[in-house]
């Protein structure tokens, strides 16, 4: 298998918008991650935060200005711009970005954007009225046609006091998009959908059956396709999901609803997805009949009668048929021993038609952000991820699904 080199050291360009509080944030996230970090502000920038928070920080030297690289080199910008496996410019001010887009050299930031050849990623923050104004966006059109990413500002309350579309994204949202922009896009193109979470079943108007899933794996497998360039969208139950703003989230309550949901998706909608991957923990069962108002106690002993639920995976492996399009994966989680699973994954793997089934256990998988896995393939293959974070066992699933 090709190993993918990761690439990390990030310079962090900052220029002078009241957002530039948020790099600092934003610097701490690469750094707790693993990534080196050196910080290019222009002089603007150091009116809004200090040189030497982001010092602190990162604990590397702040490049200001020029005047103030060091007599030894002379020629810093340059040894940044080498330096880096993508700049990533957090606040990009209106101004700022238009000398980018004109090609001036006049602060050290400047200067680098032009000497450097890694990707460039901006995160423009600036009042709404600027931010729409035409030749800003005449600015970040082109400039994204030449391959500058662009994380899109966020709409709300700006600290103009406007309302709008003009501030910055959140550190969390600029990292997602670094990360992408440092990856190998071996998924672009390629239309992915993700189901992850419980789902519930009502009893009646204040109670439900679910399951412990946390949908972690499904948010890890979202998150890390997104990295590698597919188009993602997230059905997901009643859990939190934090993914990259791009990912497509349908949040769904029960197995009926996510059944209808990934049936649209997958034949009805523009998306056609080239995979699908059932990450979602679908409750096998409903109650037969859901009581409008609310169960009282009045006997000793209660009984739900249950009924099934249609099985999404293998209704999906079924419509397919022959077709190997779209590529199926599903989970397995079990309580047994390995043998068994593996047995598990295998019939399910026939039974459901699929290419792929990701086998686990319910005490390795449920609510941990680590996981260990077995992956069994149509081919007969069959391999073991050993206990990892959830985004790793997700790397390998898109790695062996890219073989399938
Ligand atoms: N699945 C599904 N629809 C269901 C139940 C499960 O699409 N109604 C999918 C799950 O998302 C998972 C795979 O089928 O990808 C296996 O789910 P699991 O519950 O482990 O297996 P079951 O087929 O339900 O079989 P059993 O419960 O008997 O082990």
């Amino acid at each position: 298998m090709a190993q993918r080199v990761e690439r990390r050291k990030i310079v962090l360009g900052i220029t002078g918008s009241i957002a530039a509080y948020k790099s600092a944030e934003l610097a701490r996230l690469f750094v707790s991650r693993g990534y080196p970090v050196k910080v290019a502000m222009t002089e603007a920038a150091r009116e809004f935060i200090s040189a030497l928070t982001l010092e602190a920080i990162t604990g590397n030297p702040v490049s200001t200005d020029f005047w103030s690289e060091s007599a030894a080199s002379g020629i810093g910008h340059i040894e940044l711009a080498d330096w880096a496996d993508a700049v990533v410019v957090a606040p990009a001010s209106a101004d700022f970005i238009a000398k980018y887009r004109a090609g001036f050299a006049e602060n050290q930031l400047l200067a680098l954007l032009l000497a450097t050849r890694a990707p460039v990623i901006l995160a423009p923050a600036m009042n709404v009225n600027m931010y729409e104004h035409q030749r800003t966006q005449e600015n970040l059109r082109e400039l994204k046609e030449r391959g500058v990413q662009i994380v899109d500002p966020e709409e709300g309350v700006l600290a103009c006091g406007w309302n709008g579309r003009g501030r910055m994204a959140s550190p969390w949202e600029v990292f997602y998009n670094v990360r992408r922009g440092l990856s190998e896009q071996d998924y672009a193109g390629k239309k992915v959908l993700i189901t992850t979470g419980p789902t519930r079943e009502a009893i009646d108007p204040v109670r439900f059956i679910s399951n412990r899933s946390s949908g972690k794996m499904g948010v890890a497998l979202a998150r890390e396709a997104f990295r590698r360039g597919a188009d993602v969208t997230l059905i997901h139950g009643q859990v939190p999901v934090k993914v990259p703003s791009a990912v497509r989230c349908l949040e769904v309550t029960s197995a009926e609803d996510m059944y209808q949901q990934v049936m649209r998706e997958t034949y009805e909608s523009e998306l056609q997805p080239d995979i699908v991957i059932m990450a979602a923990a679908v409750a096998d069962y409903r109650p037969k009949d859901v009581s409008h108002s609310k169960i009282k106690k009045l006997d000793e002993s209660l009984s739900l009668a249950l009924v099934r639920n249609k099985d999404i995976l293998k209704e999906l492996g079924a419509r397919r048929a022959d077709n190997p399009r779209p590529v199926l994966v599903g989970f397995a989680v079990e309580t047994g021993e390995i043998d068994e699973l593996i047995e598990e994954a295998r019939e399910k793997l026939q039974r459901k038609n699929a290419d792929m089934i990701v086998g686990n256990f319910a005490a390795d998988a449920f609510d941990l952000d680590t996981n260990r896995v077995w992956l069994v393939d149509k081919h007969g293959k069959q391999s073991e991820v050993a206990t990892t974070f959830k985004s790793r066992v997700a790397n390998k699933i898109l790695d062996r699904i890219r073989k399938l």
